[in-house]
């Protein structure tokens, strides 16, 4: 057969299927932005007739392009100065609780321009292609009104066009209570359940719906209240629980049938048998907790044992996790998380695009899936969890062509 692009010789193949799937001195083909062969180099080759362009990736790691499973990488302005407030000991609670924190992104957020915030917008998706991530969850959730939740669905779809990562939108309006409904959560709470009726008749982009459930932020019955019309509307939900306090949030993800509960950085066993027992995706987030400065990391290991499927993302955000690195979350996972470099690589691919629904076409080389594709300067996959600091992927392939 004749293809587009075949890479061979890798010194190691991660395929995901099944495991890990890793394959010595392996070879994938690909055509029309799919894969069409993988396996052993002598395996593809007696499959493939020609090829347009050809890569040969000895001493290379050959995987899949990571799926970072969430992320607030919509914003516009930063939160330097808070940072250095947080390392003086005020805490994340306080300075949210003091009108900064989220509120402050969304002050900026909503002062700048469609242009202004897809440029901010366009440069981290650039950095993040670079680390090899290839699939980006977008959340809304620094707009909190009508008009600027809409320009951020905006703002992602753009980009969804123009940029070569695929973007997953996800509509999370209930990020914090903003300043105008200040002491009446219920009643943001009622506007959101209301839009959320507006947003599905206007067709707006959304895949999932998500709440912030924590101290400061929404109770379980708020969020149950938003996510339960979202499922109604028929979008599938997400939620952040258990980042900072153990509010049941997650045990209402079981219960909601959500597609993913994510941070569970403070979730008590039966919790996590809960997630495990619905099917839930548990997506840990290490940069955050790093960022935060703080020694409580999820326990994916508790986690993983209780049988539930786990995926890693960055949280990128301008208040807990500044950072667009997968590579990171990995070397982070392992030290902190009780992760093995083999599990967090499944949690930042295969796993992940689990999390963001797209299970059937990324997070795996496999015949018929999206070619997204990336090749490492390391030629053992674990240097992914043992180095940190540097950017080990030095080729990347999104849709079958390569973008770096
Ligand atoms: O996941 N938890 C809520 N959202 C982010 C923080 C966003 C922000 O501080 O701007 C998080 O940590
Ligand atoms: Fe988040």
């Amino acid at each position: 057969m004749h293809t587009d692009l075949l890479i061979t010789h890798a010194t190691q193949l991660l395929t995901m299927d099944g495991g890990l799937g890793l394959v010595a001195d392996g070879a994938v083909a690909c055509h029309d932005g799919r894969i069409v062969a993988v396996g052993p180099t002598a395996d593809v080759l007696a499959q493939v007739d020609s090829a347009a362009e050809a890569l040969d990736a000895r001493g290379h790691v050959v995987l899949p392009g990571f799926v970072d499973a969430h992320t607030h990488v919509v914003y516009a302005g930063d939160r330097v100065a808070e940072f250095e407030m947080r390392l003086r000991g005020a805490t994340y609670l306080d300075i949210m609780a003091a009108g900064g924190g989220i509120m402050s992104t969304v002050r900026a957020t909503r002062a700048a321009s469609d242009d202004e915030l897809l440029a901010a917008t366009r440069t981290r998706l650039d950095r993040m292609l670079s680390l090899g991530t290839t699939t980006v969850e977008a959340k809304t959730g620094y707009g909190l009104d009508g008009e600027t939740e809409r320009r951020m669905l905006r703002v992602i779809e753009e980009l969804n066009r123009s940029h070569a990562i695929e973007l997953v939108p996800t509509y999370l309006g209930a990020h914090a209570v903003p300043a105008e409904y200040i002491g009446r959560a219920d009643d943001y709470t009622d506007f959101i359940v209301d839009d959320l009726g507006k947003l599905a008749a206007e067709g707006q982009p959304i895949e999932f719906v998500d709440v912030f459930c924590d101290a400061g932020a929404f109770t379980v019955e708020q969020s149950a209240a938003i996510l339960t019309r979202a499922r109604a509307l028929g979008y599938r939900i997400k939620i952040h629980a258990d980042e900072f306090a153990h509010l049941g949030g997650a045990a209402l993800a079981a219960r909601l049938g959500a597609i993913s509960a994510d941070h569970l950085a403070v979730t008590p066993a039966e919790d996590r048998a809960a997630l495990a027992e619905a099917g839930v995706v548990a997506v840990v987030l290490p940069g955050t907790s790093f960022g935060l400065g703080h020694a409580h990391y999820a326990d994916a290991r508790a986690l993983i044992d209780a049988g539930a499927t786990v995926a890693l993302a960055t949280d990128l955000n301008p208040g807990t996790c500044v950072c667009e690195s997968m590579p990171f979350m990995v070397a982070l996972a392992c030290r902190y998380t009780g992760m093995t470099p083999g599990e967090a690589v499944i949690a930042a691919t295969r796993n992940a695009a689990a999390a963001v629904g797209r299970e059937r076409e990324n997070g795996s080389l496999t015949v018929g899936k999206v070619a997204d594709i990336l090749l490492l300067d390391v030629a053992d996959y674990r240097w992914l969890a043992y180095g940190f600091g540097d950017n080990p992927v030095v080729r990347v392939i999104k849709r079958g062509t390569v973008v770096r």
